[in-house]
């Protein structure tokens, strides 16, 4: 346990390595899938997903009621683009020329989510709520025990401020016939005997889905980026492949595990109903058979025909996340409008993932200079 707490991932692709089965035993009791063939097939299978997804936990009461929130909040943030779009080359103009990530990453989704997330009208204090708590960190699990204390410090009250509010919604009844956020889409995918903590509960989930997965998204993207290419030059690659190649390189959901619904045999191993059966997205997006020297952050590879493996940011098959292609949307419209007219460079960081529930980079500063306008535009109708 103290070698995988230390390095998780590392930990793991000793024991892929080492193992001589197809699946190995994970220091908490799961089981994770070490061929890649058999994983995709775990991933996809029907008699494996008949229950419930895990993400949700048991707060909703059916696979169809997951199936809709899921949805609708998805439709909600597909709609949102383009005033995404519009908010966030401001958002990164306005980030100023030298910036403290990973934790500006969240900031910066929040910034151009906040409204659809909570509707302008909503009460300010709350809106404020949910600001100090992306500050804070309450957009993921945070690495040390101190960012831990001080984020989750917040979330009793924020918890209970956002219950609060989904009363008054409830009792005043729908305000509009579509959803005006993601707190209408979740209060309108839900039961009407849903208590409306667990509304408030679904709400905050969904809430860290998007500002924090993505936020943290952008922050891997644009490390990489910077890693691996010189300062004082532009990008060669075009964001959608470097946001893909960041996702293949340093997933932010490195495992997906749920228990066994009813005994079943995988690669000609039994699991008995309850085991906990795990799959990694780290490990397939590194299988060295399934990919070109996956060990480099090569976005060119998502260029080269056949250049592609099994690649699951999203996990895959009936289970998988419902908003992945919006996120990777929001995730490169915001890097886009990072590296747009400007250098970028960082300094502090380097591409060893913190692991705490989730991937996380290590601290880093970025450097964003603007490029100089060119001469055609600064000597507009010829002057
Ligand atoms: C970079 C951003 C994101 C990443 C890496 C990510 C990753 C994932 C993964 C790996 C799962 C599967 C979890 C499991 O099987 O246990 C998942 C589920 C889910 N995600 Fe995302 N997610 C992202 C953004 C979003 C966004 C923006 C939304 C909302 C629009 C969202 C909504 C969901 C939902 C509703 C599920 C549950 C799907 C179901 O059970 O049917 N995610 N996500």
């Amino acid at each position: 346990m103290r070698r995988f707490r230390r390095d998780p991932l590392g930990y793991i692709e000793d024991c892929a390595l080492q193992s001589g089965a197809e699946v190995f035993r994970l220091p908490w009791g799961a089981w994770c899938v070490r061929d890649t063939e058999l994983a995709l097939t775990v991933l996809r299978d029907p008699v494996f997903h008949s229950g419930m997804s895990t993400f949700f936990g048991s707060m909703l009461p059916s696979r169809t009621a997951q199936v809709a929130l899921g949805r609708a909040v998805r439709d909600l943030m597909r709609a949102h683009l383009p005033a995404y779009r519009q908010c966030v080359a401001g958002a990164a103009a306005g980030l100023g020329p030298v910036s403290q990530w990973p934790q500006a990453g969240p900031l910066l989704v929040y910034r151009c989510t906040a409204d659809v997330l909570l509707h302008p009208g909503a009460p300010s204090a709350l809106r404020q709520q949910m600001a100090q708590a992306v500050a804070a960190g309450l957009t993921a699990r945070q690495p040390t025990m101190r960012q831990r204390a001080r984020a989750e410090m917040l979330r009793p009250r924020l918890l209970s401020a956002i219950t609060e509010h989904v009363r008054s919604r409830r009792t005043q009844g729908p305000a509009a016939d579509e959803p005006r956020d993601v707190l209408d889409a979740v209060i309108g995918a839900g039961p009407e005997e849903f208590t409306d903590r667990t509304v408030a509960d679904l709400y905050l989930l969904l809430f860290q889905s998007i500002v924090g997965n993505i936020g943290y998204a952008v922050a891997w993207s644009l490390l990489l980026a910077c890693l691996h290419h010189g300062p004082g030059r532009s990008w060669p690659w075009p964001a959608d492949w470097l946001v893909r190649e960041a996702a293949r390189h340093r997933p932010f959901v490195w495992m997906v595990g749920r228990p066994v619904p009813h005994p079943l045999e995988f690669g000609g191993l039994p699991f008995a109903a309850g085991t906990v059966l795990s799959v990694s997205p780290y490990l397939l997006h590194h299988d060295p058979q399934r990919w070109d020297r996956p060990e480099m952050f090569r976005p060119e590879r998502w260029n080269e025909p056949g250049g592609q493996g099994p690649y699951l940011p999203f996990s895959a098959g009936p289970f998988t996340c419902a908003g992945a292609a919006v996120a990777h949307s929001l995730t490169s419209e915001a890097v886009t409008a990072l590296a747009q007219d400007a250098r970028l460079a960082v300094s502090g960081g380097d591409a060893r993932p913190l692991v705490s529930g989730s991937v996380l980079p290590r601290p880093f500063t970025l450097c964003r200079t603007l490029k100089a306008p060119a001469q055609a535009a600064l000597t507009k109708g010829g002057e």
